[in-house]
């Protein structure tokens, strides 16, 4: 077991305790409803559990990684959209402009995510998925603005969120590219971001996912968080913040693993047949121990790559890419084993695990796929740049 301290025991306490209250009535119709929970987001804003992470000095507690992780795995065994919104106002595009913004970008940022925004981080086009470096979107300096033209998929909150982190490649006035960088936007107020459509997903259906398109859209050469600083730099400072969001999406997963796990390991003590409790027989005992097993040592991981940062840094690359794959891939396997352990009533949209099962599902593709964190991993291990691209590869021809 992972040593926490008092305080952190304390806060997981207080998690546990909300999430187990409102946070957990309210699952079931958040997903029903497909609607955003804001009374989750207030209940999360009182119990000082938003913006977490978020220095003193402007506004926040300046807790680290292992704290939002605390308050993320409680909310996720209750409801899995609540310990997104935990982890995107702790991690990802907070902590980046945290990191990497100027004191009024910084002082912004905070302000909204403290008053109760989730912060949109805008990544991924309908052409660069995994590929994120082959965005097309684009930001042309023009004079004293720059003007940003392009369009953006799969963005989670599009058209709840009103903070918008946006990469694209930045163009100066003579039309030379200068690399990946990143600007604030604000839905509603910045003109030409536009709202284009939602996904109809199969899980984690309170929170949207969003199809953004931004039709020149103009913001002042101060909303530029993250500058290019040659054609990988300023993407390198995001992926480097990013490393957070990965332990808080593994932690998501966890959550919801260990929901679904303690909902089968009670049913099993209860659901008779043969004339015995299920839990009688090896078949379901091993399932039991194989899914507790796949628990902790996920957790062991998540706490692990979150307690790597260095003092005022983000996880570890490749243990948070580590966690990631592992407690992914595990949480799918943990929460379809909870629905097999209750039989046809763990089909039943009644049961919190039929849910638990959609939810648990995308944690291997948003956030970076587990196929592309394991060459994250690979790359790590063996200390080498692994390019994906094509160059480099030469088919052979029939003859050879
Ligand atoms: P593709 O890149 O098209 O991949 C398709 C398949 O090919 C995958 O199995 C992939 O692993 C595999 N593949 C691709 N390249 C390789 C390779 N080199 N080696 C081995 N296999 C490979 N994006 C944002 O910017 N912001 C968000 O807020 C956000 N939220 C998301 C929320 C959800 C619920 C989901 C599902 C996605 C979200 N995304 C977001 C997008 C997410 O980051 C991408 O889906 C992800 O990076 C993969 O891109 P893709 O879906 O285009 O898959
Ligand atoms: N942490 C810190 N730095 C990272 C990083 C990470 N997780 N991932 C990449 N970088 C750095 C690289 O070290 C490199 O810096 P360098 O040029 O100083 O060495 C720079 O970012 C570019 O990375 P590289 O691997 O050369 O990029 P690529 O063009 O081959 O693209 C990625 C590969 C990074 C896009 C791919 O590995 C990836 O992570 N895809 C998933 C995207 C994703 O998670 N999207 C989520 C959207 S919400």
């Amino acid at each position: 077991m992972f040593a926490l301290t008092q305080e952190q025991l304390a806060l997981q306490a207080r998690a546990r305790e909300l999430a187990q209250s409102d946070v957990k009535a309210r699952a079931a119709e958040v997903d029903r409803t497909e609607q955003y929970p804001w009374d989750n987001v207030e209940r999360l804003k009182e119990a000082g559990f938003l913006g977490m992470t978020i220095p003193r000095d402007y506004g926040g507690q300046g807790l680290g990684w292992l704290e939002a992780v605390l308050v993320t795995e409680q909310m996720s065994q209750a409801c899995s959209v609540t310990g997104r919104i935990a982890v995107e106002t702790n991690m990802g595009a907070i902590s980046a402009v945290m990191a990497y913004g100027s004191h009024e970008q910084k002082q912004l940022a905070a302000r909204m995510v403290l008053e109760g925004d989730k912060p949109a981080i805008c990544i991924t086009e309908p052409g660069a998925g995994s590929s994120a470096t082959e965005m097309t979107t684009r930001a042309d300096k023009r004079g004293n603005r720059y003007v940003i033209n392009g369009s953006k998929h799969w963005i989670t909150g599009g058209g709840v969120s009103r903070l918008h982190l946006i990469f694209a490649r930045v163009y100066d006035e003579k039309g030379e590219e200068e690399g990946i960088g990143g600007f604030l936007a604000i839905r509603d107020e910045t003109e030409g971001l536009k709202i284009v459509g939602r996904e109809p997903t199969m899980g984690l259906r309170g929170i949207p996912e969003a199809e953004i398109a931004f039709e020149d859209m103009e913001v002042p050469p101060s909303a530029l968080v993250m500058p290019p600083r040659g054609l990988k730099k300023g993407f390198a400072d995001l992926m480097n913040a990013y490393n957070s969001q990965r332990v808080g999406a593994a932690t998501v997963a966890l959550g919801i693993a260990q929901g679904a796990y303690q909902l089968a390991l009670d049913w099993s003590g209860k659901r008779e047949q043969f004339g015995r409790p299920i839990d009688e027989f090896q078949g379901i005992q091993w399932k039991l121990a194989d899914m507790s097993i796949k628990l902790a040592a996920s957790q062991a991981l998540i706490y692990k790559a979150a307690s790597s940062a260095p003092a005022g840094g983000f996880p570890d690359m490749v243990m948070a890419a580590q966690a990631k794959v592992f407690t992914s891939e595990s949480a799918i396997e943990v929460a379809n084993q909870a629905l097999q352990i209750f039989g046809a009533r763990g089909y039943s949209r009644n049961n919190p695990v039929e849910r638990m099962v959609r939810d648990v599902r995308m944690f291997t593709i948003g956030g970076g796929t587990a196929e592309i964190l394991r060459t994250v991993v690979a790359g790590g291990i063996l200390n080498k740049k692994l390019p994906q691209t094509r160059d480099g590869y030469v088919k052979r021809s029939a003859a050879e």
